[in-house]
C-alpha cells in the first residue's frame, strides 16, 4: 500500500514526518518559541466559532474558486513561505512551487531559503515572494529589484521579525542556525539514510553546499558559515519609512505578513499596501501573541479594501472555511505542507492540497453554500454566544 494511502489528513503528514527528518530539522519545522502558547492558541481559536449550517440548498454545483490581485485560484488557501524547506525535502521550495502550481492555488517562497528565486520564477512564475528585509537599506534595495528582474509580481514582507525569537525547542532539539557540524549531527544524518541520501548528499552532489541565496541582491553566505548571524541577526531599526520607500521602489504586489494589531492595518492602507496577511508566524515569533483568527474582522474594518489573508493553525477545511466566513480573502497553511513535502515531495504537497480541497468542498455542501462568497458571519455562532 502507498504510503499517502494512509495520509487521511493534514495532521496525518506529521507522524510520518517526524520519522523521516533527522530531530534538529524535524523540531526546526515543528517548534515554536518559549512555551508554544500563540501555537496552541491558534489551533484552539477556531473552536471559538461552530457552525449554523443550512439544509435543503441545491449544492450539486460548488466552486471554491477565488481572484486574488486579479489571479485566478482554485482553492481558497495557499503554501506559507518555510525557511530551508530544501533541506526537509530534495528541492523543496520548487516542490512547495511546483504542487501549488499546478494546484492553482498561491504559494509563497520563504526568503529564508537555499534555491534562488530565479530557479523558481523561471519554473512556477506565479509564486509569491516573501523577504526578510536586509539590514542596509542598499541591500534591500538590491534584493526588491532582483525580485522584479526575476519577474515575480508579489512580494510579501515579513514584519514580525524586529528581532530573532527565544526558540529554546531548537537549542533543545541540536538545531542551530548557521548549522553547527557535530557528532550528534552526523549520527543523525546517519540514522535517517533516506534523508541523508534523497535529501542532503543528493543536494550536495547536484548542487553544492546550501546558501541562503536570497538574502540581498546577491548570493548570501553558506548555511554552515559563522557569518550568518552578522547578516540576519537584529532588524530592530526597521520602521514604516521603510515599508513607504519599498513602496516606491517595489511596481508589484505589496503584501505585509504579520500584522494583528488594526492599527497597524490602518497604517498598511496608508502605506499603499496592497494586501496584509494576519499572521503570528505560527507561533514562532513572540509568544503570546494573539491568534490571527481573533482580531481577523477588526484588521478586515481597518484595512478597508484590499485583500486580508490569515495563516496560523489551519488544519482542515473547516478551519478555512471559518477563516473566510469571518471575511479572510485566502488562508495559508505552513507545516503540513512542509511535512507532505518531506514524506513524498511533490506528490506528498499534491496530496496535501487535494485533502483540504476535498475538505473545503465537502463543508460547503454541508454548510449549505455553493460559492465563497456566500460564507458571511451568519455562517458562525461564537461559541460565547449560543442561543439559549
Ligand atoms: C522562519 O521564518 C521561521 O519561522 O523559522
Amino acid at each position: 500500500m502507498s504510503l499517502l494511502a494512509n495520509v487521511l489528513s493534514l495532521a496525518d503528514f506529521e507522524a510520518v514526518a517526524r520519522r523521516r527528518l533527522p530531530s534538529p530539522l524535524f523540531g526546526y519545522v515543528s517548534g515554536d518559541c518559549e512555551d508554544g502558547q500563540s501555537r496552541r492558541g491558534n489551533r484552539l481559536s477556531f473552536r471559538d466559532y461552530e457552525f449554523r449550517p443550512r439544509v435543503l440548498v441545491d449544492v450539486s454545483n460548488r466552486d471554491q474558486g477565488i481572484t486574488l490581485f486579479g489571479r485566478e485560484y482554485a482553492s481558497p488557501f495557499g503554501v506559507a513561505p518555510m525557511g530551508i524547506a530544501a533541506l526537509t525535502a530534495y528541492r523543496g521550495d520548487l516542490v512547495l512551487a511546483n504542487a501549488a502550481a499546478k494546484a492553482k492555488v498561491p504559494a509563497i517562497m520563504s526568503g529564508w531559503s537555499l534555491i534562488p528565486l530565479e530557479t523558481i520564477a523561471s519554473i512556477a512564475p506565479a509564486t509569491w515572494f516573501q523577504a526578510y528585509l536586509p539590514r542596509n537599506p542598499k541591500h534591500s534595495a538590491a534584493l526588491i529589484d532582483r525580485v522584479a528582474a526575476a519577474g515575480l509580481q508579489t512580494l510579501v514582507i515579513t514584519v514580525d521579525t524586529p528581532s530573532p525569537a527565544n526558540r529554546e525547542n531548537n537549542v533543545r532539539a541540536g538545531f542551530s542556525s548557521p548549522l553547527r557540524p557535530s557528532m550528534r549531527l552526523a549520527w543523525q544524518g546517519i540514522s535517517h539514510p533516506r534523508w541523508l541520501f534523497s535529501v542532503f548528499l543528493k543536494t550536495l552532489i547536484r548542487h553544492g553546499l546550501p546558501h541562503f541565496e536570497n538574502w540581498h541582491g546577491g548570493r548570501g553566505t553558506p548555511m554552515f558559515s559563522s557569518k550568518l548571524n552578522t547578516d540576519i541577526a537584529q532588524r530592530g531599526h526597521l520602521t514604516w519609512a521603510h515599508i513607504e520607500s519599498i513602496r516606491e521602489r517595489w511596481a508589484g504586489t505589496l503584501v505585509l505578513k504579520g500584522i494583528l494589531a488594526a492599527e497597524d492595518a490602518k497604517l498598511a492602507r496608508e502605506y499603499g499596501v496592497d494586501g496584509i496577511i494576519v499572521s503570528n508566524h505560527g507561533g514562532r515569533q513572540l509568544d503570546g501573541a494573539v491568534a490571527p483568527l481573533r482580531v481577523l474582522p477588526r484588521i478586515i474594518e481597518q484595512f478597508g479594501g484590499g485583500p486580508v489573508m490569515i495563516d496560523g493553525g489551519v488544519r482542515r477545511g473547516s478551519d478555512v472555511l471559518k477563516a473566510l466566513a469571518l471575511g479572510a480573502a485566502c488562508v495559508f497553511v505552513g507545516r503540513p505542507f512542509n511535512y507532505a513535502a518531506a514524506v513524498a515531495g511533490e506528490t506528498g504537497v499534491a496530496h496535501a492540497i487535494a485533502l483540504l480541497e476535498q475538505e473545503v468542498s465537502r463543508n460547503m455542501a454541508m454548510l449549505g453554500v455553493c460559492n465563497l462568497a456566500d460564507l458571511t458571519p451568519d455562517c458562525l455562532l461564537k461559541a460565547s454566544s449560543w442561543p439559549t
